[in-house]
């Protein structure tokens, strides 16, 4: 039986490489039932092929869906709660809050309203922390029924964490072990991951352990790195013999290629080449920098590097609008729009391992994009376009929000 088509045709915005992106008015996305793109750019020809139109509101613009490469689900509801700088945070509001995704159905309700609020806010692929098995599995299954792209991370703890939430290291990883075996035939758009929260709460035993147990298995690592100066100081204490931050990582294996670091703001020349040359990817999280008074992330020490991605950090981070994020990191670090747009969509679709999956609409990748109305934009320019995508948020509207050629959201 022959392939049906769908096709959009709006004008099209889509990175294709750092500070670049193709602004194509009055252009075509087409994609297979498959969830495939096979064609983007000027009016496609069917040569006779079924091909259905989807229907979108005039004068609308299609993007790439964003990318949040950093999240905490568990952290839902307690978003926005200031006054603390990220220790005192963390006791004050957060670890008491994570302690409730034992109950499965908190962690059920939880996890669907998360994932509904994402789609709204044009987030088609997140990376993000849980808690508990339950909490995980839970996280598994609203995200197979919200049709959204997730890393989906058990929040690993064994000290220096309220009691409810540590786990002796042999348990913690049998859970893990199970979660796999329990998750390995659902959707591929679902991947687990282990989440050494960070050092200051992993023992060096788990953290040896979980490095091992994500080379066997080849699973995806998140972690928090370099965040906060008493952070700093603490990790100083707890591993004395330690050269840095980021050696204590590495020496129980943790840095790969399927790593994800959160933050790293304040690491030395060294640890920014350590960190290179494992090839991990590296999240800058903006909002949560700011809200949190960590720090500034130099952006200066990173350009060119292909795997950097930009992280709402929901909860240290108010907003999921990944827009809000973009628009927090233009604040911090003088740059491009384009590049922001990248960093949003291509940059962390590539931190995620997921540049040939996800992030851009070239035929072979999955049909991940938004259709989002700009009202007044003056669009002959994609200066002006972006710039009323990132800071006006009263002149953009997300109508609908499609993963895998599938719609997952609509206005
Ligand atoms: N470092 C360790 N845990 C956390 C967390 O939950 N949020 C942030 N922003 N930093 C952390
Ligand atoms: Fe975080």
């Amino acid at each position: 039986m022959k392939q049906r088509y769908y096709r959009v045709r709006a004008d099209i915005l889509d990175p294709v490489a750092p500070d670049r992106c193709r602004w194509i008015k009055d252009g075509e996305l087409v994609f297979g039932r498959d969830g495939t793109i096979v064609h983007c750019g000027g009016r496609w020809d069917p040569r006779g092929r079924p091909v259905t139109a989807v229907a979108v509101p005039a004068r609308s613009i299609v993007m790439p869906g964003l990318v949040d490469c950093h999240s905490h689900l568990s952290q839902y509801h307690v978003r926005g709660r200031g006054g603390h700088a990220l220790l005192a945070w963390l006791r004050n509001y957060v670890f008491v809050e994570e302690a409730r995704f034992r109950d499965k159905r908190y962690a059920r309700t939880t996890a669907k309203s998360y994932y509904r609020k994402l789609l709204a806010r044009g987030v088609t692929s997140v990376a993000l922390y849980a808690n508990y098995r339950e909490g995980v599995l839970a996280a598994f299954r609203e995200a197979e029924r919200a049709g959204i792209r997730a890393t989906i991370g058990y929040t690993l703890m064994d000290r220096g964490v309220p009691r409810p939430l540590r786990q002796p290291p042999r348990r913690a990883l049998a859970e893990c072990a199970d979660i796999l075996a329990r998750t390995a035939d659902g959707p591929h758009r679902l991947r687990f991951a282990l989440n050494p929260r960070f050092a200051l709460a992993c023992s060096a035993a788990f953290m040896a352990e979980i490095g091992a147990f994500a080379r066997r298995h080849r699973l995806h690592i998140q972690t928090h790195l370099a965040e906060n100066l008493d952070e700093l100081a603490a990790v100083r204490t707890a591993f004395p013999g330690a050269r840095d931050y980021t050696s204590v990582y590495d020496r129980f294996g943790l840095l790969t290629p399927r790593t994800l670091l959160a933050h790293c703001i304040h690491l030395s020349d060294r640890e920014r080449a350590l960190v290179r040359d494992r090839g991990c990817g590296v999240v800058h999280c903006p909002s949560a920098n700011m809200f949190l008074h960590s720090g500034r992330f130099p952006m200066e020490h990173w350009r060119g590097y292909p795997r950097l991605g930009l992280g709402s950090d929901v909860g240290a981070g108010p907003s999921f609008a990944m827009f809000d994020v973009m628009r927090d990191g233009y604040f911090v670090n003088m740059q491009s729009l384009e590049r922001l747009f990248h960093l949003a969509t291509l940059g962390g679709a590539a931190a995620l391992g997921m540049g040939d999956v996800t992030g851009s609409l070239v035929p072979g990748k999955q049909a991940d994009f938004l259709v989002v109305g700009i009202k007044e934009s003056n669009r002959d320019s994609r200066r002006d376009i972006l710039s009323d995508l990132i800071f006006k948020h009263d002149q953009r509207r997300i109508e609908k929000v499609f993963v895998a050629g599938r719609e997952v959201f609509s206005a």
